[in-house]
């Protein structure tokens, strides 16, 4: 028989954010209750159970933590020069991930594990519950094996991205052939979902196609970096391969933005438009236009996109500001889409997803009864504050199924 689990009632809620349609996404003067791994009670205080401890908050803010949808933490190096010579005017290219290739061969699995662990803790202080990573910077075989393995031991996804780039000296369409072959048979144990950046200087519409057909009839999740760099066939063939998501959106047509749209009509679970805010101002390209994806009625999620050459920030609490005074979301929309959004980004918004260690999961994402105890506790009244006083640390507290990490 299972021992009876600690019950913990906390209380001094200024405002619970829950995302539950139940209670209209938002309590004011709230409690919750955490029992095991798993939240057991929302409401108002003064109807909170009794429970076995008490944390009282004294007027903070509680939300989802952070579901950070979209990162590239295994790599080694530094891109420093490139980000200097961007912000004197040169333009980004996905050429400059070969750099970064390059560094992460080089580097010994201690020092790869080591750079995730600290970027995944940084993240965690800052309030993200889960994190999504890719592969993408080994390339070979063995390195992008490697880069899974290691990913999965920190991750709550791993992402296979072989199609990042084509490496330097490698024939397009053998590389192609390698993604969709050998390279996918020996990474697939380790992964949750295949990606390809679709872009121009990276793979096109036709090498794109031949890796989501293999990922496809493998049954293996999708998802697809796309319309970053220019307009592009990206976000139309997320929507006709099913994927979970696609990620970037700088340029998008009307046609892409009403296919995102109505990949959700009906009953059906369409693609997720994420949206990347810290890259778009770290490339000094165009922002995404979420306000238009929302209106239209696509479903949004803002990631951090961790990485080393377009967005080397975990922050998500700077992508939900950036969201909301640059792109035109409410605070309430951008927090939305930086927690549930994320989760039905990554499938996760359901009980019983399986983590890269092959545990099931509770769904992530809500504050509500049965979902995994995720939450994040604001030094502020509201989240409000989040975009209001943009740039302030203002996370202080993180609880992680049901334990308290930060
Ligand atoms: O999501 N767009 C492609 N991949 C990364 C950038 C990788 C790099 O430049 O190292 C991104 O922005």
């Amino acid at each position: 028989m299972n021992e009876p689990q600690e019950a913990v009632v906390i209380d001094g809620i200024s405002e619970l954010t829950t995302n539950d349609e139940a209670n209209g996404g938002r309590i004011p003067d709230a409690a919750l209750v955490v029992e095991g791994d798993r939240i057991a009670w929302v409401g108002p205080s003064r109807a909170a159970p009794p429970a076995d401890r008490r944390v009282d908050l004294a007027g903070r803010a509680v939300l989802p933590g952070w579901v950070d949808s979209h990162t590239h933490l295994v790599f080694a190096g530094d891109r420093t020069a490139e980000f200097e010579a961007r912000m004197a005017g040169e333009p980004y290219a996905a050429g400059g991930i070969n750099v970064t290739v390059q560094a992460t061969r080089a580097a010994s699995d201690a020092d790869l594990e080591g750079n995730i662990e600290r970027l995944v803790a940084e993240a965690r202080r800052g309030g993200t519950t889960t994190i999504e990573t890719k592969t993408g910077y080994g390339l070979t075989v063995t390195d992008e094996v490697r880069a899974a393995r290691l990913a999965g031991r920190h991750a709550d996804a791993v992402t296979f991205l072989g199609a990042h780039v084509v490496p330097a000296g490698a024939d397009p369409d053998g590389y192609v052939a390698l993604v969709a072959g050998p390279m996918l048979d020996a990474v697939a144990p380790f992964v949750t979902a295949v990606d390809v950046f679709c872009e121009v200087g990276a793979f096109d519409e036709a090498a794109t196609r031949r890796i989501l057909d293999v990922a496809r009839a493998r049954g293996m999740a999708r998802r697809l970096h796309g319309n970053q760099l220019g307009h592009g066939p990206g976000a139309q063939l997320a929507v006709e391969y099913g994927a979970l998501s696609v990620d970037h959106l700088g340029f998008l047509t009307d046609d892409d933005i009403a296919a995102l749209a109505s990949s959700w009509a009906g009953a059906r679970r369409g693609t997720v438009a994420t949206v990347l805010p810290a890259c778009d101002l770290s490339t000094r390209m165009p922002l995404a236009p979420a306000r238009r994806l929302l209106d239209a009625g696509a479903v949004v999620a803002i990631a951090s996109n961790c990485n080393p050459g377009t967005s080397f920030t975990t922050s998500m609490a700077f992508s939900v500001a950036t969201a909301v005074l640059q792109m035109g979301l409410t605070v309430q929309e951008a927090v939305r889409a930086a927690t549930l959004g994320g989760a039905i980004a990554l499938g996760m918004d359901e009980e019983g997803w399986l983590d890269p260690r092959g545990a099931a999961q509770p769904a992530v994402g809500v504050i509500g009864p049965g979902r995994r105890a995720d939450f994040q506790v604001l030094d502020a009244p509201s989240v409000t504050h989040l975009a209001y006083r943009p740039g302030v640390p203002l996370t202080s507290a993180v609880w992680r199924a049901g334990i308290r990490q930060v």
